[in-house]
């Protein structure tokens, strides 16, 4: 047995104005897992002590919460000396327990054909498109950490996947696609957060949300600004208009060193530094 200091954020909606940290000494089994911190503290300490679990085995997704910050399934992440448990950044109704009901709400679920119609089953390759974003619990990691959803009406990381893994699967008549623009798409930052949080390591940014842009823009469904930068690009191969001599124009193609020559390098100038930022 091991002994464990740890804080846990308390939030009790009937009596506190805001959550508090509690701490708390435990004793635990080497190799216990965060939730095994949770069950000592609950049955040996304070029962009211409010969290979720139910597999105890990364299956069911119930147990997330923040350790020391980051979002984590408490039944798989290891129990450490000094960490802090906090819940997710969603609405908490009490202690570790927040409300997931309006983001599970949220997501798809296939729409199958009217009776009657055919329905081909998905083929090999379709099947193999579709494993990797089948793999969600639903533990909202992934929405608790997402910095488009606080800013806008973005549907979230999760929603994405379900609406890019239904656009997969032939027996879904959904209209996946423009539920997606409408559930806001193309605001998504691709800053990657809800990647590195998820357990089951969905690569939700590259498998689904660019892939549906890239079904998107098939579909006709590009912004206003993203069909301007293609003309751009059709008509002068660059994606930035020109408003002034370009630093290749102002410096030459050999920039000649200061002292003397060690190496030869080159310096790829793109768009951005040739026309906007000559002076950087
Ligand atoms: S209790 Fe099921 S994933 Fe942790």
């Amino acid at each position: 047995m091991k002994e464990l200091h740890v804080t846990i954020q308390r939030f009790d909606p009937k009596k506190d104005k805001a959550p508090r940290p509690e701490s708390y000494t435990v004793s635990v089994h080497e190799g216990a897992r965060v939730l095994h911190i949770l069950h000592a503290i609950h049955d040996t300490i304070d029962p009211t002590l409010a969290y979720r679990y139910c597999c105890g085995s990364g299956q069911c997704g119930s147990c997330a919460v923040r350790v020391n910050g980051e979002p984590v399934l408490a039944c798989m992440e290891e129990a450490k000396d000094g960490i802090t448990i906090a819940p997710l950044n969603l609405p908490v109704r009490q202690d570790l327990i927040v409300d997931l009901l309006p983001k599970i709400q949220q997501i798809a679920s296939l729409k199958p054909a009217a009776a009657g119609r055919e329905i081909r089953l998905p083929a090999k390759a379709e099947i193999d498109e579709i494993k990797p974003l089948r793999d969600c619990i639903e533990c909202m990691a992934c929405v608790s950490v997402c910095p488009a959803m606080d800013v806008t009406k973005f549907l979230g990381p999760t929603a994405m996947r379900q609406e890019m893994r239904l656009a997969l699967d032939p027996r879904d008549t959904g209209c996946r696609v423009p539920d997606a623009v409408r559930d806001g798409l193309f605001t998504c930052t691709s800053c990657q957060a809800c990647w590195k949080v998820c357990p089951k390591n969905i690569q939700i940014p590259g498998k689904a949300i660019e892939k549906l842009r890239a079904l998107a823009n098939k579909e006709g469904f590009a912004l206003p600004r993203h069909l301007q930068v293609a003309a751009l690009i059709k008509e002068t191969g660059r994606s930035v208009v020109r408003t002034a001599p370009s630093f290749m124009e102002q410096v030459g193609t050999i920039i000649e060193p200061y002292g003397p020559v060690k190496a030869t390098v080159g310096f790829f100038v793109g768009c951005m530094y040739n026309l906007r930022q000559q002076q950087s």
